[in-house]
């Protein structure tokens, strides 16, 4: 199976993601690392891998649909089977989530349907959670609110500041992230409803 990683910002979660499929712990090719912004340092981390790289950058494009019509075009030339969203921080079109329906992973970092958003660590942290966490997920048309893969806490201490949850709660991240890629690419994921049955 052929991967396509999208990632718009330090790519932490592609690393992870580079060296499990190096430690043979995700059976599948890392075809294309795609951005929306050229300076992305995930950019750099997909190079040092040797991936290939695709920026697509939106104000280069008059509509939504072509910017996508570009990036759909170069997933089709690499026959990607699965597009994992890693710190992607563009909303996907509901056509071209539909064009790889049940095919799109994200990872959110909080327990969905908890803190949705772009700011979900800082967000639990400032609600006062005592337990804080990860989740995978399959990307449908609404934010955050696909059908949950794996999650996992992370306990918020009275000494933990902002900073330090976001550290424990990456570290989670990269552990439960190439876990469900590797999920999908054995083909253990089912979708029912809303529920994702491992088999
Ligand atoms: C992660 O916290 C992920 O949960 C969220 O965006 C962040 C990306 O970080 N969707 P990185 O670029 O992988 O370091």
């Amino acid at each position: 199976m052929n991967i396509a990683v999208f990632c718009s910002g330090n790519g932490t979660n592609l690393q992870a993601i580079i060296d499990s499929q190096k430690k043979g712990h995700i059976k599948a090719d890392i075809r294309l690392v795609v951005s929306d912004t050229p300076d992305c340092h995930a950019l750099v981390r997909a190079k040092n891998a040797g991936i290939p790289t695709l920026t697509v950058e939106s104000r280069n494009f008059k509509a939504k649909k072509d910017f996508e019509a570009e990036i759909l075009k170069a997933l089709k030339k690499e026959n990607i089977g699965l597009i994992v969203l890693a710190g992607y921080m563009r909303i996907l079109s509901e056509n071209f989530i539909s064009a790889y329906k049940d095919k799109i992973l994200n990872i959110h970092p909080a327990l969905l349907p908890s803190f949705k958003g772009a700011h979900g660590i800082k967000d639990a942290f400032e609600y006062g959670v005592k337990l804080a966490g990860v989740t995978v997920h399959f990307v449908t048309k609404d934010m955050d609110a696909g059908p949950i893969i794996l999650q996992s806490s992370v306990k918020v201490t009275e000494d933990d500041t902002e900073e330090t949850l976001a550290e424990a709660i990456h570290e989670e991240e990269h552990k439960l992230y190439p876990r469900a890629i590797q999920l999908f690419v054995e083909g253990k994921l089912k979708i029912e409803g809303r529920k994702v049955k491992i088999i």
